[in-house]
């Protein structure tokens, strides 16, 4: 089933989530240079600008075929500055979700931000009962972002869900949790 991009975005007035452009593609490019993206998040390295090109269609073929919401974190005042990645892969009614920050926007609430607009959307408008994140336990960051959108750790896995790879803790939200 075709997964439609919310309309209007998704915002908070600080950051806006909206699906990929073409013309984000040296911004991507640029961003995942970076040595914690490539750490944490399953991405090539080294990452091209053919990786980038790729990355987009994919994302556009995600949204068309159903399996993958995945959406650009913009500046809400500028929707063409780059300030990360966010995603929620759907199976059913349980999601999946992953997301990145560029450096030079860390430490601003980015993730966190998208994190509570994507978690929101995707329980209410996907009818989704469960979003789990997937999270290694030596990235602090990360967690720290989960909890405050209203995860709670679960347990540990030594496989990743989605890429099969070194696994590590999962964290869950509940359709019912409060935030
Ligand atoms: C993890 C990541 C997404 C966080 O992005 P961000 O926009 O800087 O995150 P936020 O500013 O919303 O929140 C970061 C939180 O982590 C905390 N934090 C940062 N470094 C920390 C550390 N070493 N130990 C504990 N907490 C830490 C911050 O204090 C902040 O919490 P606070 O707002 O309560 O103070 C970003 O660092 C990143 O892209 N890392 C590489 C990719 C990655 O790890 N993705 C997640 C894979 S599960």
């Amino acid at each position: 089933m075709t997964l439609h991009p919310p309309t209007p975005a998704l915002t908070d007035g600080v950051v806006t989530l909206r699906p990929w452009r073409d013309d984000d593609l040296d911004q991507l490019v640029a961003a995942c240079q970076d040595p914690a993206i490539a750490r944490f998040i399953p991405i090539p390295v080294p990452y091209t600008v053919a990786d980038g090109r790729a990355y987009l269609e994919r994302t556009s073929r995600e949204w068309a075929s159903g399996a993958k919401a995945a959406f650009a974190i913009v500046a809400a005042d500028d929707d063409t500055r780059l300030l990360g990645a966010i995603n929620v892969a759907v199976v059913g009614a349980a999601g999946n979700s992953g997301y990145w920050v560029a450096p030079a926007a860390r430490g601003h609430q980015v993730a966190r931000r998208a994190l509570r607009l994507l978690t929101d959307w995707a329980l209410a408008e996907l009818d989704l009962g469960v979003i789990i994140l997937e999270i290694r336990a030596e990235n602090p960051a990360s967690m720290a972002v989960a909890i405050a959108c209203g995860y709670h750790e679960a347990g540990r896995l030594d496989v990743n869900l989605a890429t099969g790879t070194k696994g590590g803790l999962i964290f869950s939200r509940l359709a019912g949790d409060q935030r």
